[in-house]
C-alpha cells in the first residue's frame, strides 16, 4: 500500500512562477509578453487554491536578484505589478482574499508602495484565503531583516535567549504556517533564494510546465502528489507508528 497522509490538502502552497521568458521566446514574442501572460494565470490559480481549501497561497513575483535583469525588463515587471494590483484588488476583496505583500518594499516607487498598502488594508479582514505576493523578496534578506528587527526590539539580547521560536515572529511571514507544498514551474530544481527558513520541511514539486501554461489541472496534479507524501519531519513514519 502506498504511504499517504490523512491531511490531504496542504494548508499553505508556495509557488515559484518560473519560465515566462522561455515561454515567450518559444513563440518568438518579447519577454514582456511572457511576463504579461504569466500574470494572467494568477487569478485562476488563486481561485483554484481557494476552492480546494488551501488557506495560504504564496507567489514569488520578484526576487532580490531579479534587479540584475535588463532595465527594460525590470520596468515592465514593475508595470505589471502595478497593473495586476490595480485590476485585481477589488475582485480579491469580493472573493474573500486577504492580500499580503512580503519583501523589501522600500525599493519600489511610491505609487506601487501606496497601491500595496491600500490593497492590504482593504482586504485585511478577509478570511477565505491569504494570498501573499513576495516582491523584492529573498530568503537571505528575510533572515537578515528578522535578526535586525529582533535586535532592535531587544537591544540587550543575550546569546542564551536566542532560539528559533524567538526569531520566528520577526520573519516576514510570521502570520502564516510554513509552506506544506512548494511548486516550481519551468523545469529548474532549485529554490532560488525563496522562503529558506520556512521551507525546512516543505514538500517540493517541480514541473517542466512554463508558468504561462500552468493550469488548475497541473495544480491538481501537484496536490495529488502531495497527498501521497509521508511527512516524517525527521521522526518515524505515520504508517510505521500505527
Ligand atoms: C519568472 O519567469 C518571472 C520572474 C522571475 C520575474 P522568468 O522571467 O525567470 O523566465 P525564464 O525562467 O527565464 O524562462
Ligand atoms: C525565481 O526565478 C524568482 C521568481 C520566480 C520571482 P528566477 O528565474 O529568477 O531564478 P533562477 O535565476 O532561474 O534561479
Ligand atoms: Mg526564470
Amino acid at each position: 500500500m502506498q504511504a499517504s497522509t490523512p491531511a490531504a490538502v496542504p494548508q499553505h502552497v508556495a509557488i515559484i512562477m518560473d519560465g515566462n521568458r522561455r515561454w515567450a521566446s518559444q513563440r518568438g514574442l518579447p519577454r514582456a509578453v511572457g511576463h504579461a501572460s504569466g500574470a494572467r494565470r494568477v487569478r485562476q490559480i488563486v481561485e483554484a487554491c481557494s476552492a480546494r481549501g488551501v488557506s495560504h497561497l504564496t507567489l514569488f513575483a520578484f526576487s532580490t536578484e531579479n534587479w540584475q535583469r535588463p532595465a527594460d525588463e525590470v520596468t515592465s515587471l514593475m508595470g505589471l505589478l502595478v497593473h495586476y494590483l490595480q485590476k485585481e484588488i477589488s475582485n480579491m476583496h469580493t472573493t474573500g482574499v486577504r492580500l499580503k505583500i512580503v519583501g523589501d518594499l522600500s525599493r519600489f516607487d511610491q505609487r506601487l508602495q501606496n497601491l500595496m498598502a491600500s490593497g492590504q488594508a482593504l482586504t485585511a479582514h478577509n478570511s477565505k484565503i491569504t494570498l501573499t505576493i513576495a516582491a523584492n523578496y529573498g530568503g537571505r534578506w528575510d533572515m537578515m531583516q528578522a535578526v535586525k528587527t529582533w535586535q532592535a526590539a531587544n537591544p540587550v539580547l543575550s546569546v542564551a535567549s536566542m532560539d528559533e521560536a524567538a526569531l520566528r515572529p520577526h520573519l516576514s511571514m510570521a502570520y502564516a504556517p510554513d509552506p506544506d507544498l512548494l511548486i516550481r514551474t519551468g523545469g529548474e530544481s532549485r529554490i532560488s533564494n525563496f522562503l529558506l527558513w520556512q521551507m525546512a520541511y516543505t514538500e517540493l514539486f517541480f514541473t517542466d510546465k512554463l508558468w504561462p501554461d500552468f493550469s488548475a489541472a497541473v495544480l491538481d496534479e501537484a496536490l495529488q502528489w502531495y497527498s501521497a507524501r509521508d511527512r516524517r519531519f525527521g521522526a518515524s513514519s505515520a504508517l510505521a507508528a500505527r
